[in-house]
């Protein structure tokens, strides 16, 4: 998504700028801008293609030297990229920068050109600035522009704002886009997260929606849309710059997998107090979830992937009925949702626009929603009713993978909660679950991180593949979906996952000599049929990759070219190793195509736009 960046203090903005839009390249961008206020005049700079080609043009314009300045770097949803569609867009009285989406511009432009506005470029955000110049004109007062552009305005946005004769201050607005902003003697900041300000600052305010901030050098202030000046929280950061960088890693991504231990203990540990799951630092009431006769899980991705482990453990444990939904869909097939169901939203970023429509889609029928994130303060975590933190610390890759793995460890711990309310389980094997996952979930992913030279020898037999699937069955079926989309994202190889026992209804056709099948085998009471299966894709010439639990290698003979044993756990928990092995065979194909990893073209970390 875009990224937004502003400064005003006592320093040259560019240099702060340009480094703070670096730091946002993980969001995916095709262009980039700055503004600056030079001498009474709004100085603009801006680029398709790289912050480096911004650079090249900064170094061959008289330079910028200004201390207040914004700054963006464009994902294009109105507009292909091109230096005219850039921002920060500009008129005679303002410069705007924008991150989200105007649903109402045609009306806007609409009305503007019969003001006498023209337009330059394609993008709602030029209708945008023009509507806050219109209004900054017959008002004089960037407050009361903003405050009456707001009005007007539908979609989702957030805009960091220059206005003329105003040059040393930054205005800042948010609706469904996420915005920070931060203050220190440096002077003040806005950023669209928190990488971009890290070096100057740890602690920011997360603006909520409908509040304006005014920031200059010496002053920050905050009012909402009817001008009245208000508080927001000031949160800290317990992120240090290194470990939003690769901390010595080649890719964010294999540094996130290896970081699944401690983010699953961090997030765990403070929720099973005397053996058993306890949800008092989230303020959540244990006893709430008993009264739930269903839940929807809504997410979108990988998250939503995640949702899948979820409904397996959470039938299987509390034997309440679970569906997972899709995000996007959600919301627009009228869902039966009723007064004692649950819905549970899953989300890394918390900032994902159709989750965040789901979220609200539920709560506007009266259910009760419980959000499970990992950005603290995001939208998704401040609008449910309740949420519970995943503390993964910050997900820089775009490809999900601790983020995943600890929303999956909260939905085991909410499982064996309800099974507890519910009377599906005991204290004593609860007490044990608690235990085993504390102990040993923890240990045995760090033995899959140990396997990771096999697998990339594995990998090495995959990487020229064109077409690949995964098969499984019971929740090796709901790891299959994830490791399929993790290899596609990555690796741009197309791969299916299928249910192993539905490949021969028809799909089994596509399997040829030499296609590539990663078979999952950690569910005992099914292993016998999905070798079967993996038999029939054999017989067909497929080169087999199975993905087998430690306790049942040996017990069935399973055709195969290559096997990766997963770490010895119990059977309940064998999805959190088994998820970081499928992690590191994507990791490790994308790596060997020699592929940019970390930012996988057409792919954005956070999707806040419908
Ligand atoms: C993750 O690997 C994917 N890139 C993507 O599907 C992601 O899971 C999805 O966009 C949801 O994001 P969220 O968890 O931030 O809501």
């Amino acid at each position: 998504m875009c990224g937004i960046i502003g400064y005003t203090g006592s320093k040259k903005s560019v240099p702060i700028l340009i480094e703070g839009l670096r730091t946002l390249e993980y969001r995916g961008y095709d262009s980039a801008g700055v503004t600056v206020a030079e001498g009474g005049c709004l100085s603009t700079v801006k680029s398709k293609g790289r912050l480096t080609d911004l650079e090249g043009k900064l170094k061959r314009n008289a330079e910028l030297t200004g201390s207040c300045g914004i700054g963006h770097t464009r994902w294009a949803t109105h507009g292909e990229p091109s230096d005219t569609n850039s921002h920060p867009h500009t008129t005679d009285n303002l410069a705007l920068v924008h991150n989200g989406i105007i649903e109402n511009y045609a009306e806007i432009e609409e009305m503007l050109r019969g003001a006498g506005y023209a337009f330059v470029s394609e993008t709602d955000t030029e209708r945008a600035a023009k509507l806050l110049d219109m209004l900054f004109v017959k008002s004089g007062d960037p407050l009361d522009a903003i405050r009456r552009a707001t009005k007007v305005i539908r979609g989702s946005y957030a805009f960091g704002i220059i206005f003329k004769g105003y040059e040393d201050v930054i205005y800042a607005v948010r609706k469904d886009s996420p915005l920070i902003v931060a203050h220190n003697d440096e002077g003040g900041f806005i950023a669209s997260d928190i990488p971009a300000i890290l070096k100057h600052s740890t602690s920011y305010y997360r603006l909520d929606e409908g509040v304006i901030a005014k920031i200059s050098k010496s002053s920050l202030e905050f009012c909402d849309l009817s001008l009245t000046p208000v508080e927001q929280k000031l949160e800290t950061i317990d992120w240090n710059i290194e470990q939003a960088q690769k901390g010595g890693y080649p890719h964010f991504m294999i540094k996130e997998i290896h970081e699944e231990p401690e983010a699953i203990r961090k997030t765990l540990e403070p929720r099973i107090k005397d053996g058993l799951p306890h949800f008092g630092i989230d303020a959540l009431d244990g006893d709430l979830l008993s009264s739930f006769d269903s839940i929807h899980i809504v997410a979108c991705g990988t998250a939503m992937h995640a949702g899948l482990v979820g409904k397996a453990i959470i039938e299987k444990l509390a034997r309440v009925p679970v569906n997972v939904e899709i995000a996007s869909e959600f919301r627009y097939r009228d869902p039966i949702l009723r007064k004692n169901d649950l819905v549970i939203l899953l989300s890394q970023s918390g900032e994902t626009a159709d989750t965040l429509a789901a979220l609200r889609h539920s709560k506007a029928c009266g259910v009760y929603t419980l959000a499970i994130v990992n950005v603290i303060g995001s939208s998704v975590a401040r609008e449910a009713d309740s949420v519970l933190y995943t503390w993964a610390g910050p997900e820089i890759a775009v490809a999900s993978t601790k983020a995943y793995s600890v929303q999956c460890a909260l939905l085991y711990l909410l499982a064996i909660r309800m099974a507890l309310a519910n009377h599906k389980l005991d204290e004593a094997n609860a007490r044990h679950i608690c235990d085993m996952m504390l102990q040993k979930i923890p240990s045995a992913v760090e033995k899959a991180l140990t396997l990771s030279d096999k697998i990339y020898d594995v990998a090495t037999m995959l990487v020229a593949a064109e077409h690949l699937f995964y098969i499984g069955r019971d929740i090796d079926y709901a790891l299959s979906v994830e490791a399929s989309l993790k290899l596609k994202e990555i690796s741009y190889i197309h791969s299916e996952a299928y249910a192993a026992g539905e490949l021969k209804h028809g799909t089994i056709s596509l399997i040829t000599d030499g296609i590539p099948v990663v078979a999952l085998t950690t569910v005992s009471n099914v292993c016998e049929k999905t070798v079967s299966g993996i038999r029939e894709v054999k017989s067909r010439g497929a080169y087999v990759v199975s993905v087998c639990a430690e306790s049942l290698v040996g017990k069935y003979d399973i055709p195969c070219d290559e096997m990766l044993v997963i770490p010895d756990i119990d059977e309940i928990l064998a999805p959190f190793p088994a998820a970081t092995v499928m992690q590191l065979l994507a990791y490790h194909v994308s790596a060997l195509k020699g592929l940019d990893v970390d930012k996988p073209r057409n792919l954005a970390k956070s999707v806040t736009v419908e």
